[in-house]
């Protein structure tokens, strides 16, 4: 339609269009995880020396849980950081971060990868704290943050069934492949070493005493999924659903991360030589697996305060005294 502005001079005042609710974008818990490769989405913004970590968080994925869960300005913890993805796309995303790490070498890769963020240009700031996670109220301690954080974003360390890095040794002239030592760490506190159950046990010490770091309301969201050990199936996530929740998080919701692409309405592989090794064989032997192309966000909170009831305000309700 023309627009003719009236004889005042000024422009003829319209009214602020309202926003449309029917059109605006309604987030999905489907959430993209790997429509480039895990290794394009770090190039350049992570150091190289970033790939020898054997289990990381997609980049696409931590960016996706912080800027749907927290505002600029807001404050994030992951207290497993690894070499400290979730801390990098926060500042990245203007959000500050901290990071703790049991084991100094990725405790030292989180802290280099922050300062290459910076240098790149990011807005927020990030620390990292070397130490166990269970401890972790005696490890923030300044009193600035304390029930500040906004969300907890981590992901808790697996068996070997679902983290490794095979080679072929075709090229050594040999046939077959390799698996290479491809661990955390050694440190005794380490939750990858031991049993699972002191796994489950220890992750959920992390989460609780990690919640009176939350604000009230604040966020966790955890990314996990199932592996076997032993032959047998472990349902991974719904274990850390059930400790979250132990550790006194109110469930929110459960989403889906895509580790696969989608192109040409397809989905793309982005399975590791590792992974479709592993599928490949259990197959063979009878198995109908498939590989895994998505992973478990599992979405709590810390209770908001409880809103206050006015109703009962200015007299003694019936038979109360
Ligand atoms: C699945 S990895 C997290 C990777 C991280 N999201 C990233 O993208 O780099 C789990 C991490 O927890 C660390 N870890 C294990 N036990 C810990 C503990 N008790 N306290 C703190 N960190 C611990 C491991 O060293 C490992 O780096």
């Amino acid at each position: 339609m023309p627009h003719h502005p009236d004889n005042s001079g000024h422009e003829p005042q319209r009214p602020a269009p309202e926003p449309d609710s029917t059109t605006e974008p309604v987030p999905l818990s489907v959430w993209l995880g790997a429509q480039r490769p895990a290794a394009s989405q770090r190039r350049g913004r992570y150091l190289p020396d970033s790939t020898t970590h054997p289990a990381k968080m997609l980049p696409a994925v931590a960016a996706t849980a912080i800027t749907a869960y927290t505002q600029p300005g807001e404050l994030v913890l992951d207290p497993m950081c690894g070499i400290g993805t979730t801390l990098v796309e926060a500042v990245h995303a203007g959000r500050d971060a901290i990071g703790i790490e049991l084991e100094p070498r990725w405790a030292a890769l989180a802290r280099d990868n922050l300062d290459h963020a910076q240098e790149q240009g990011a807005t927020g700031s990030g620390a990292v704290i070397i130490g166990d996670a269970r401890h972790a109220h005696a490890l923030v301690t300044d009193p600035q943050l304390a029930g500040r954080i906004a969300l907890l974003l981590t992901s808790p360390p697996y068996g070997h069934s679902v983290h490794g890095q095979v080679r072929s040794t075709r090229d050594s002239g040999q046939p077959g492949v390799h698996k290479s030592d491809y661990s955390y760490g050694k440190t005794p506190g380490n939750l990858a070493r031991g049993s699972h159950q002191r796994l489950l046990t220890g992750f959920a010490d992390i989460l609780a005493g990690c919640v009176p770091l939350l604000r009230p309301g604040g966020i966790v969201a955890i990314t996990t999924r199932p592996f076997r050990r032993n032959g047998h199936l472990v349902d991974f996530p719904g274990q850390v659903w059930a400790a979250a929740q132990d550790a006194g998080l109110e469930p929110v919701q459960r989403l889906v991360a895509l580790l696969c692409g989608i192109k040409d309405e397809r989905l793309v592989t982005r399975a590791s030589f590792f992974a479709a090794h592993e599928t490949r064989k259990a197959r063979a032997a009878g198995l109908p697996l498939h590989v895994t192309a998505h992973e478990d966000v599992l979405v709590l909170r810390k209770s908001p305060p409880a809103p206050v009831d006015h109703t009962d305000e200015g007299g003694t309700p019936g038979n109360m005294q």
